[in-house]
């Protein structure tokens, strides 16, 4: 697609950035020298298309409202072929960061940017490629993260991407980062307060002024505050690095604005308060620090925000699609619209969508639950059958929920029975979402879904007797965190869309579990039919703590079936992780394993029920994930990093646990998706 200067214009005006204009090369007329102390939180770029991408940097001045700065763009690295150069207002009211949209580029073309102010101080040199065109047969390489907490780790993560991606031939480099959220967690330790959690030292990364406070955690309520955290996590050397190197794709996840915030509620460990004006100052700051496309509702302004004023109102009604229906909390949500898409060649259309700005009410917190079962008794299991009731609510089982929710001998009135099935996109996302998957072209089509997709299923039903105090008197159970892996209904209704409108190369990708997960897209699991339209993955985190951390400081009086989820292995310094098998094998796989320490065997009694779905599981994980597109096959492989508490000072960003690849050959219409999954290096421990 190419515009118009007219087009171009608007499209710069409706997402608030300012504008370049390419032209012939000459040879840069700015006096710049770098200095990178001028530009702390160093540069970066942008949601590329095939003829234009945004380039951002910030450049606080300690007087005044408004300051120009020049951004070159050139075809070389020395800047002697200067095809655009501009100049770009910062502004006090915008924490002085710039959003410049750079058009008329050529398609699949790594150019090399700079800003320079009146002085001649420099920032770095950033690096962008722009996008290749529609019908651009070539294969496609991006990169997807998630989850970089810089106050309790580090990044070498990104040290690893950029070591490699330098080392490979041009086209197998990547050509973007698709970033799936947690770019910050709001909930900020202060070391002097709490020095380590888990394994992990607690690192500075921002006072957070007039905020609040849970526990250890403290987090922003104001536009300042945000803005403190997201100068705090730029600051992190290799995260700068990585975006000087490529642009980035981003989407939020929860953490950009609350820890267990839906729509504009701030929700934080147990504190829970109508946070309009928190949800705009998060949308406001995450506009100011993050270039993308993102359409703000407050006015066409190229240099600030222009947040609308809101009043912290209690939500009382919902609509029948779980919106809340009271006028700030629509402005506070519409304020940044995050969902969108993107053409990348041939092979890409890559639709992304906002997880949390429109999730509707849980349905699966209602007190009388703790009624129904003594579920700490059972290390907080619950029924999956039950989980499943009460996401469909009304509309569950055709329109014919049950009354009354069983679990052994006891009874208790189907709390969901009157409400709307549970929604995570919002019926408007949702109408946009298979709107646009019908529409998609490109061999694949891939949700960039900031939420794991994929059930976590345990098999209790299987434990032998004597195991726990008293048996399990039910099915499957579902120990997805409340994400996308129990959105049964809103997940049917798009997995069938994707099966009865013969969409073919469907795949999501995802973030936000803080583990590595390879598997397969199904409406149901067994005893349902098991029917996979697609590929599901999602990549481990960056930096973040993940659950086997988390179990490994769990004290083991609180931990009645240790086994299923650690066990140690004579002679092993570190415990196992039993759990990865658990969820793959069930049971008796990992009672047989921590009896006899032989995979073949414990593998030998897997259960084949439980989890058809998944090919590949790691909870212990952290990295990164590529993939590779092309014509015939999505090529993605994870790159796992042992836990990153302290920043590595080898260039190639320290050791690997381990390299694995999932293929797949693209299905025709009907036909079931299948992976292959090789360890390329490195020991996957209990994964497969
Ligand atoms: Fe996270």
């Amino acid at each position: 697609m190419t515009l118009s200067r007219r087009e171009f214009v608007q499209a710069a005006a409706a997402i608030g950035a300012s504008l370049a204009w390419c032209g012939p090369a000459r040879a840069s007329r700015t006096n710049w020298r770098e200095r990178r102390d001028l530009y702390p939180e160093g540069v970066a770029s942008g949601d590329p298309d095939p003829t234009s991408v945004i380039l951002w940097t910030r450049r606080p001045f300690p007087l005044g409202t408004r300051q120009e700065l020049t951004v070159e763009v050139a075809e070389d690295r020395q800047f002697r072929r200067v095809v655009a150069s501009t100049r770009v207002p910062v502004l006090a009211s915008a924490d002085w960061t710039a959003r410049v949209l750079v058009g008329k580029l050529k398609p699949a073309a790594i150019y090399w940017y700079r800003f320079t102010d009146a002085d001649g101080n420099g920032s770095r040199i950033g690096r962008t490629i722009t996008a290749p065109e529609a019908n651009d047969p070539r294969q496609v390489n991006f990169a997807f993260v998630s989850c970089q907490d810089v106050n309790e780790g580090k990044l070498n993560a990104y040290r690893r991407m950029i070591f490699e991606d330098e080392r490979k031939p041009p086209a197998e480099q990547l050509g973007f980062v698709l970033h799936l959220g947690d770019f910050i967690y709001e909930v900020v330790e202060y070391p002097e307060e709490v020095k380590t959690r888990y394994d992990r030292t607690i690192y500075e990364v921002a006072r957070i002024p007039d905020g609040g406070q849970v526990g250890h955690f403290h987090f922003p309520l104001t536009v300042e505050g945000y803005r403190a955290v997201y100068k705090g996590y730029l600051a992190d050397p290799d995260l700068q690095d990585a975006r000087a190197r490529w642009p980035f794709v981003a989407m939020w996840d929860n953490h950009e604005f609350s820890w267990q915030g839906w729509q504009s509620i701030q929700q934080a460990g147990g504190i829970s308060r109508p946070g309009q004006s928190i949800k705009v100052a998060a949308n406001q700051a995450w506009w100011e620090y993050l270039p993308s496309r993102c359409k703000k509702s407050g006015g066409t302004s190229w240099e600030h925000f222009e947040a609308p004023a809101v009043a912290n109102v209690v939500i009382k009604k919902w609509d029948e699609n779980g919106l809340g229906d009271e006028p700030n909390n629509l402005i506070a949500i519409n304020s940044l619209i995050g969902y969108r898409t993107f053409r990348y060649g041939k092979h890409l259309d890559l639709i992304i969508t906002d997880q949390h700005s429109y999730h509707g009410p849980d349905p699966f917190s209602d007190d009388s639950l703790n009624k129904l079962g003594d579920w700490a008794a059972y290390g907080g299991w619950f029924p999956e059958d039950l989980q499943q009731a009460l996401d469909g609510g009304r509309a569950f089982n055709g329109g014919n929920p049950p009354a009354e929710l069983a679990f052994g001998e006891t009874r208790i009135p189907n709390p969901q029975k009157d409400a709307p099935p549970q929604t995570i996109l919002g019926a408007e996302q949702k109408a946009w979402f298979k709107d646009q998957l019908k529409r998609a072209t490109a061999t694949w089509k891939i949700w960039g879904n900031s939420q794991g997709a994929l059930d976590e299923r345990v098999d209790p039903q299987n434990l032998p007797a004597g195991l726990l105090a008293k048996p399990w008197p039910a099915g499957f159970v579902n120990a997805s965190p409340n994400d996308y892996g129990c959105a049964w209904m809103e997940r049917g209704e798009i997995y069938d869309l994707v099966r009865d409108a013969k969409i073919t190369g469907f795949a999501i990708i995802s973030g936000d579990r803080h583990s590595f997960w390879a598997g397969y897209a199904t409406s149901q699991l067994p005893p349902g039919k098991f029917e996979p339209v697609g590929l599901s993955f999602v990549g481990a985190s960056l930096s973040s703590a993940g659950t086997m951390e988390a179990l490994e400081h769990r004290p083991p009086n609180k931990f009645p079936l240790r086994q299923l989820y650690l066990v140690d292995r004579p002679g092993s310094a570190k415990p196992d992780w039993t759990y990865n098998m658990l969820l793959k094998h069930g049971v008796r796989s990992v009672l047989e394993y921590a009896k006899s320490f032989d995979i073949k065997r414990a593998r030998a009694v897997s259960n084949p029920e439980l989890s058809p779905h998944l090919e590949f599981i790691d909870t212990g994980g952290h990295g990164y994930a590529t993939v590779r597109l092309s014509s015939d096959e999505m090529r993605t492989e994870f790159v796992c990093i042992p836990r990153p508490i302290t920043r590595s000072d080898h260039p190639d960003g320290g050791p690997l646990r381990y390299r694995v690849v999932h293929t797949a050959s693209l299905w025709k219409p009907g036909e079931r998706p299948q992976l292959k999954v090789q360890v390329l290096e490195g020991d996957v421990g209990l994964s497969i």
